[in-house]
């Protein structure tokens, strides 16, 4: 008897179409707008002028002239692809030589480069973990992460976003489990923008005797004075047993990397399927990243940090004074109040999301409309992230786009979720 069930036929049914439809129907889908030049501060989208505050371009690198240079540079000597693995044919002296800048940026014993940061997290947690093992994730790590964990088939394990006290429960029973335990964790959490309390995290970690790994992809080239991320911020490094980080972000490129001790490292090398079965990165890409870090560990590195981190503490002052439900700033163990490059608004509603989505595209601002998965259900987040290239001016006229887009909003469909 053949099947009567049509592998298929989620495409045609599934729940996001009816949504899909009108938002296509309304020209208010957020997704696949298209981009028609560089990622700089001001983009051209769809024919009109736009300003960028929907990218991970926190240095502005990307329109860098010796980022640039370093792309050209490394394409004109390797050509376009390598067309094969790093495990094969496809590790040049860029990439041993960008792998040893970057263990010697996070003070690690080494550092081993992916092809994209979304491999890099599935490499180390598919390779590192296995059956019998427990992992556990807080319940807003990054996809990856959770791919990741799942790929290892280790029993995952979720707490509550940052709650210390549902982590110490987490590992209690985790113990029971039998295995070795891995705690990872995002130390920017990507879409609200907050940072996890990591000293609490360690300090746990080590009563249970579990490894600790972080994420590190959007604080690498923004937190601590070297730019090595929230670890050095908070002063962990040396308790931290993994770090993850990709060059999407502040190096203005695509790829990833896992640091940390020389033999695990070495281990992934030979082991970990995501790094081994897949092509190395474009030339372009590993030159480009390689130009940015020796931004980032030069003295002009500090000053992007800073400035990217006064443009975000300046627009989310501006959407707080608007009245927008702006998602409260993370503090240091001290009580001192911590930036990040991602300002995120909470709207609750799909469809609220969506429709100021559409009234800030419509006046030249692009934001990131985050509904389910990217958050949880019914936490829909207008998420905005600077560039140390903007400047106040251009973050004025955004912020007056706020104040229209909510204004307008409210008049007609009532208020929107407000600030503390
Ligand atoms: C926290 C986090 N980890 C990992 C990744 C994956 O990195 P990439 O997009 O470079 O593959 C991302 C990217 O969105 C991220 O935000």
């Amino acid at each position: 008897m053949p099947t009567t069930t049509d592998v298929f036929a989620k495409a045609r049914e599934h729940e996001r179409l009816p949504q899909l439809k009108l938002a296509r129907e309304l020209d208010a889908l957020p997704y696949f707008r298209v981009l028609e030049g560089p990622t700089l501060p001001v983009v051209e989208m769809e024919g009109k002028s736009r300003i960028m505050l929907g990218s991970n371009n926190y240095l502005g690198l990307t329109g860098d002239e010796r980022v640039r240079r370093g792309a050209m540079a490394a394409l004109s000597r390797y050509g376009t692809g390598i067309t094969g693995s790093r495990f094969l044919n496809g590790t040049t002296d860029l990439h041993i030589e960008l792998e040893r800048e970057l263990a010697e940026w996070f003070e690690t014993e080494a550092a081993l480069v992916f092809t994209t940061g979304h491999q890099a997290n599935l490499g180390a947690l598919g390779t590192i973990l296995a059956p019998g093992d427990t992992v556990i994730a807080d319940s807003g790590d990054h996809a990856s992460i959770l791919d990741g964990c799942i790929l290892s088939r280790a029993k995952l394990r979720a707490f509550r976003h940052n709650r210390i006290d549902r982590l110490e429960r987490t590992l209690e029973r985790a113990i029971g489990d039998g295995g070795g335990i891995l705690v990872v964790v995002d130390g920017v959490f990507s879409m609200e923008g907050d940072v996890a309390p990591l000293v609490a995290i360690a300090d746990c970690c080590e009563r249970f005797g579990a490894r600790l790994m972080v994420d590190e992809a959007h604080a690498l080239g923004v937190l601590g004075a070297r730019g090595a991320g929230t670890c050095e911020l908070l002063g962990i490094e040396d308790r931290v047993d993994l770090r993850m980080a990709t060059f999407s972000k502040s190096l203005a490129s695509c790829g990833g990397v896992i640091a940390g001790p020389v033999d695990v490292i070495d281990f992934l090398r030979i082991s970990s399927r995501p790094f081994m079965f897949t092509a190395s990165g474009v030339p372009a890409a590993i030159g480009a990243a390689l130009a940015s870090v020796r931004i980032c560990r030069s003295a002009e590195g500090r000053e992007l940090f800073a400035k990217v981190l006064d443009n975000a503490r300046y627009l989310r002052d501006g959407l707080s004074a608007l009245g927008f439900g702006v998602v409260p700033r993370s503090r240091m163990p001290d009580g001192s109040e911590l930036a990040t490059p991602v300002v995120s608004v909470v709207i609750g509603d799909d469809w609220k999301a969506v429709f100021l989505w559409k009234a800030l595209f419509d006046a030249g601002v692009y934001v990131n409309a985050v509904i389910h998965p990217g958050v949880p259900p019914s936490g829909a987040l207008l998420r905005t992230s600077v560039m140390a290239s903007h400047d106040h001016a251009t973050l004025d006229r955004a912020l007056a786009a706020f104040g229209a887009a909510k204004r307008s909003f409210e008049a007609g469909h009532g208020a929107l979720p407000g600030g503390a």
